[in-house]
């Protein structure tokens, strides 16, 4: 591939999902996007990005960026957060207004894992929530994840990877070599394409946000950019979890560590409060 062809498709990786592909990865290009060059028949990475550059191909713009994502996901996944969300939505149900739902948001959900960890943790909470609705939204960029947390079907590698033995019989169902989760906590989640870098006010305000593993990923201006966005999208009470090697700190102001505990974040006002 030139470095022409190269500069053009992490150009259009960038612009369309914040993910930066530097110089060194020109051989994820090669191994992610063979599967797609054989498809469509085209002899190489440089008559990609001439195609893309002539003409303006949606789908294969897409599919190019949902090949470069990195979905690595697993149940529980850090533990810690889980452990805090067990804490903290008895208070946030306790501090609702009678009818009003919490809201859990699994942004960059990748193929569920998070999300249905949540719902585990609600469901588990049982009388401890007083009745209390709880809704959780799991969106990502790819389409592909999206389908696969729907179908809510994971290996058996996936199940060993985080998930306690006797969640696994609880809450799943063996159907051949997959592990499906059973309907009651398949209907407790929702699904969405959405794109960190669009505009998600559409989405409403969530109690609790998880945005892990994705930050990453981006550069500083696009970090702060959608830090800025969930903190104006997290309830004053409410907290935003990100990733162990995430941080807000040189990102925004609006966001701060919550005292003592690892990857958990609320609104400044708030920290300051506690503090
Ligand atoms: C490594 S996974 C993290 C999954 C999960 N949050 C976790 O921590 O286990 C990163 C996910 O971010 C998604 N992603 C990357 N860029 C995105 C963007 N701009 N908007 C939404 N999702 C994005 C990818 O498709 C991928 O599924």
């Amino acid at each position: 591939m030139t470095p022409e062809s190269f500069a053009f498709l992490s150009g259009l990786v960038k612009a369309r999902s914040g993910i930066v592909l530097t110089a060194d990865k020109g051989y994820m290009l090669e191994t992610r996007l063979g599967p797609m060059l054989r498809r469509e028949g085209l002899a190489g990475l440089d008559v990609l990005a001439l195609r893309l550059r002539s003409a303006r191909e949606e789908r294969l713009a897409a599919e190019v960026v949902e090949a470069l994502t990195t979905n690595e996901s697993s149940f529980f996944r850090d533990g810690k957060p889980f452990d805090h969300l067990r804490r903290l939505l008895p208070k946030l149900a306790a501090a609702r207004a009678p009818g009003q739902a919490l809201r859990v948001w699994s942004a960059a959900c990748s193929s569920g894992q998070e999300a249905y960890s949540v719902a585990m943790v609600v469901t588990e909470l049982g009388a401890a929530l007083g009745g209390r609705r709880v809704e959780i939204l799991g969106t990502d960029l790819s389409r592909e994840m999206l389908d696969r947390a729907r179908d809510g079907a994971f290996t058996q590698f996936e199940v060993q990877r985080g998930l306690p033995v006797q969640m696994l019989v609880k809450y799943f169902r063996q159907d051949g070599a997959r592990w499906c989760v059973k309907p009651e906590l398949r209907a407790m989640a929702r699904w969405q394409p959405f794109n960190l870098l669009e505009d998600a006010r559409g989405l409403g305000r969530f109690d609790v946000i998880f945005c892990r593993n994705v930050l990453i990923y981006f550069d500083a201006p696009t970090k702060s950019r959608v830090l800025g966005m969930l903190a104006g999208m997290v309830a004053p009470d409410g907290v935003v979890y990100l990733g162990g090697a995430e941080t807000v700190l040189g990102l925004t102001e609006r966001l701060a560590p919550a005292a003592g505990e690892r990857g958990v974040y609320e609104q400044a006002r708030q920290a300051a409060r506690a503090g």
